[in-house]
């Protein structure tokens, strides 16, 4: 029997299943750990945290599962996009790595616009514009901040792709991934050597470009060794944490879009040409599919913001061993409150924001709150500011004519029916959800299975084994209040904005 490991390094932990040629899920474990903030806008990692998660939810889950080393073909590696690993000469971390949802670099983000010789001239050449969690303003910032750290490195690693160095000794990166570096010629599928000589950046530093489901090595003995499995497992390109989400909801042909609230919120369409919003705010990057792309918009808090919510104010609620039951009372305190929770509107930009913004310094706000206001309505209007968030997302795309046929809800906030309820009527189109509920994780482990040859391609891969398991329709008078409410929300953001600068610049 042969089965497949997928793994996805994520921001709150890493998690590992592994799944037989049917696409069954024979076990699965994680490993969670945190993220440092040295300052107000900082967010880093160190990069052994992701190994020793890998080894040992590797290890669990091929345990747990019961089947031998030698039956464990392939793995395929998913993670948190845009994290910069800096590595020496000697493959040593010279630093934490900067994560997807650090803001420092706004300083780098004018240097590389000017460099490339405008916005306009940046996206013609990597698709996207500079935006502070992109892996190349990191890079500047090393360059400028901590020059003989940038002196010493020799390679510059996205997270999973660290680990597969540590895997294979290989550096390798997948095409969807390496999207995220800002320094990739989306549109050729490799590496942008116009825009790296504008920068002044050795092709060196940067991995060997693949797609997705290719074999890019074998493990070493001693990786195979830590790691419990044998030196016949190879591994596969994989995909960012993004694309291999929409593998793992099967968002593999046109008009299907996928909708996930992890710690962020994502909206997700493939598409089969590379399309390009000329106003940067959508991101297209590559997909995990080959020689397909998809198109982009990231809230930078999403179910982050409730969880920030629930740890912080809600520690009495529930049981304090299982917060499970803390989210469930929450939840049903919002059900209670109707939709737009009486004028009460939630910002989500406790990170700052991405799309549709682009703005480091936007901040979380409860706008409009009166006597008549309790903690469901405040659980609730976080919700709706997230689900609003996403809409923003959702109506670029419709205004660039990529059809959405279907959305398809996934990730942990997707998984409360209040939360899906709210999405079909704040998108007003029936949110359908699907068999696999593993997202990131089960995309990579069917690149795995389609690598080591048991699926033709991915899309196989996902037919065979992604089933739409149920629809929830848009409510007619929800949805009414939603588009009412929704104006709002947006015009709240653009009264705001400069306020955000001078309360950021407060603290800077
Ligand atoms: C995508 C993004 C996040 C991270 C974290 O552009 O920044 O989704 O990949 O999961």
């Amino acid at each position: 029997m042969g089965c497949f490991l997928g793994i996805d390094i994520g921001t709150s932990g890493t998690k590992t299943l592994l799944i037989d040629e049917a696409g069954k899920i024979l076990a699965e474990a994680t490993a969670t750990y945190g993220t440092s903030h040295p300052k107000p806008l900082w967010s880093e990692q160190d990069p052994q945290l992701w190994w020793d998660a890998t080894v040992a939810t590797v290890r669990k889950t091929v345990r747990a599962a019961k089947v031998k080393p030698a039956d464990v073909r392939a793995i395929g590696l998913s993670g948190q996009m845009h994290g910069s690993v800096f590595l020496d000469k000697n493959d040593q971390v010279l630093r934490p790595a900067l994560l997807w949802n650090d803001q420092r670099t706004a300083a780098e983000c004018d240097e590389i616009e000017r460099l490339a010789g405008g916005r306009s001239e940046l996206i013609r050449m990597v698709a996207n514009p500079a935006l502070t969690g992109f892996t190349a303003p990191k890079i500047l910032w090393l360059r400028n901040r901590e020059p003989k750290k940038f002196d010493k490195t020799r390679k510059i690693l996205l997270p999973k792709d660290d680990v597969r160095r540590r895997m294979t000794g290989d550096y390798v990166t997948d095409v969807s991934d390496a999207s995220g570096m800002l320094l990739l010629d989306v549109a050729r599928r490799d590496w942008s050597t116009e825009l790296l000589g504008k920068l002044g950046l050795d092709r060196d530093l940067f991995a060997r470009c693949c797609e997705s489901e290719e074999v890019t090595g074998n493990l070493t003995a001693a990786a195979a060794k830590e790691l419990g499995l044998t030196t016949d497992c190879v591994v596969v390109g994989g995909a960012g944490d993004c694309a291999a989400n929409a593998l793992g909801t099967g968002v593999v042909r046109s008009g299907v879009l996928s909708t996930s609230i992890g710690t962020s919120g994502i909206m997700f369409v493939h598409s089969d040409e590379v399309q390009i919003d000329p106003q940067g705010r959508l991101h297209t990057f590559c997909h995990a599919v080959r020689g397909k792309w998809h198109m982009m918009g990231v809230s930078l808090t999403g179910g982050g913001a409730l969880e920030w919510f629930v740890r912080n104010f809600c520690a009495e609620v529930g049981n304090p061993k299982d917060r499970g039951t803390a989210y469930k009372i929450l939840n049903a305190e919002a059900d209670a409150v109707p939709p737009g929770s009486e004028g009460l509107f939630f910002l989500p930009y406790l990170a700052g924001e991405r799309t549709p913004h682009a703005d480091p310094d936007a901040r979380g706000s409860l706008v409009g709150l009166t006597l008549k206001h309790g903690r469901g309505h405040v659980v609730r209007a976080i919700m709706e500011g997230v689900t609003f968030a996403m809409r923003d997302s959702l109506e670029i795309i419709q205004g660039m004519g990529v059809p959405v046929k279907q959305i398809r809800a996934s990730g942990g906030g997707s998984r409360s029916p209040l939360w899906r309820q709210m999405q079909a009527d704040v998108f007003g189109q029936a949110a359908v959800t699907i068999n696999a509920e593993q997202g990131p994780a089960y995309g990579v482990a069917l690149l795995a299975a389609v690598g080591a040859g048991a699926y033709r391609s991915i899309e196989e891969a996902c037919d065979a084994t992604i089933k739409v398991v149920d629809k929830t329709p848009t409510r007619k008078k929800a949805k009414e209040a939603y588009d009412r409410a929704f104006p709002e929300f947006q015009q709240l953001y653009r009264s705001l904005a400069a306020d955000f600068k001078r309360i950021s610049a407060l603290t800077d």
